[in-house]
């Protein structure tokens, strides 16, 4: 029987197709060695370090199954405790709390410290999950031009919410460039907003100490909520907050995602912390993955690629039309190169790209051959 609904569902994907918009969730790539891998984001390579992976499994114990309950009735191992401990270190920050994504982490926060008075200022270009957690509050939210700091002072200045909320990813999941925190602090101080930064892909990546574009900034002390994510070059799975023990005790209390839902499992949580402790004891990671992303952007620059402001690991080469996007993550495929097009919704229209994620195994041969598919593609589509 035909209802309403699916005859609404089925025409938007319909329709989708049409416009080369449809996602779907790819095969497994395979295990082949031979293949670039440029479509993940364990940026320093760390599920395929050994060090980390033994200690892993040591510090897992054997236990294989889950958390078996909300952390607010049981914590099954003393690990999720033990890591927090290590991020607030890391962080330098009073506490830190564990969620079971950065996606969880996000909307928990915001779901939970702002309410229908407050008003949250979100750059344009801002993870989907933060758009989700400030929906989820019902808080006003008023988006700024992507880093564009007169716009933000603007907003503010014509806001008469009695609390507010800047927020912004530090490096830009898709743009692969970075927030200019030091502008952002001090326009929060001028308008006595509260800021809260998605450290997800500048964790382990930037600053002396690996932990954020806050440290590498010298702001980090002046930034009241840093959330990041274990999923991206700790390459196990979590979020997490880090900031006064104040705010610890009110999320404990308040967030939706991390009240009514269980806790991460022992092993992942043992893997997130032989990670951490991997990161913090080789600081220099982060560094070293720059200057290889650097090499590889003038490459691209050397083609006649735009890869937009990207100052990091992450690196668009900027496609705009769909179609092509995708025909050319379809030409690298055949080439052996795992690449992503990234479309709209997710990007603004008229920005399609390939998204090159780089990793610490990309190694000096895989980038000679990725640059000389993208000469190829070149020369044959102008
Ligand atoms: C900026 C940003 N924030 C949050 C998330 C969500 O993190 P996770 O994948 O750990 O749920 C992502 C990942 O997609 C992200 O790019």
């Amino acid at each position: 029987m035909s209802l309403p609904i699916f005859d609404r569902i089925s025409r938007e994907l319909d329709e989708r197709r049409a416009l080369h918009l449809l996602r779907a969730i790819p095969e497994p790539p395979g295990t082949s060695p031979k293949r670039i891998d440029l479509a993940t984001n364990s940026y320093l390579a760390l599920h395929d370090n050994a060090a980390v992976t033994a200690e892993a499994g040591r510090l897992a114990a054997g236990v294989a199954y889950g958390n078996l309950a909300s952390r607010l009735i049981r914590n099954t191992s003393p690990l999720a405790r033990e890591l927090e401990g290590e991020l607030a270190q890391w962080k330098n920050a009073g506490a830190a709390l564990l969620f079971n994504s950065g996606y969880a982490a996000n909307i928990g926060i915001l779901q939970a410290i702002a309410t229908r008075s407050t008003g949250i200022f979100a750059d344009r270009l801002n993870h989907a999950s933060i758009i989700d957690g400030i929906r989820l509050s019902g808080a006003k939210l008023a988006r700024y031009r992507h880093n564009d700091m007169a716009d933000l002072a603007r907003l503010l200045a014509a806001s008469a919410a009695p609390e507010k909320i800047i927020v912004t990813d530090t490096v830009f999941s898709m743009d692969g460039d970075r927030a200019p925190l030091a502008d952002i602090v001090e326009c929060a101080k001028k308008h006595n907003a509260c800021v809260m930064v998605d450290e997800a892909h500048a964790t382990g990546i930037l600053g002396a100490n690996g932990s954020g574009l806050a440290e590498e900034s010298g702001v980090a002390a002046a930034i009241d909520i840093r959330m990041g994510t274990l999923s991206k070059a700790v390459a196990g799975l979590g979020g997490f907050f880090a900031g006064s023990a104040l705010l610890r005790d009110y999320l404990v209390n308040h967030s939706r995602s991390l009240i009514y839902s269980t806790g991460l499992p022992a092993s992942v949580i043992a893997f997130d912390l032989a990670a951490v402790r991997y990161l913090r004891a080789n600081p220099q990671l982060g560094a070293t993955l720059l200057a290889r992303a650097a090499s590889f952007r003038d490459k691209l620059h050397g083609l006649g690629f735009d890869t937009l402001a990207s100052t990091t690991q992450i690196v668009p080469c900027l496609v705009s039309d769909d179609a092509e996007a995708l025909a050319l993550s379809a030409f690298l495929a055949r080439r052996g190169i795992d690449a992503p097009a990234v479309r709209p919704p997710t990007v603004p229209p008229h920005t399609a790209r390939i998204r090159f994620s780089l990793t610490l195994a990309f190694t000096p041969d895989q980038e000679t051959a990725v640059i000389a598919a993208l000469a190829d593609w070149k020369s044959g589509h102008g």
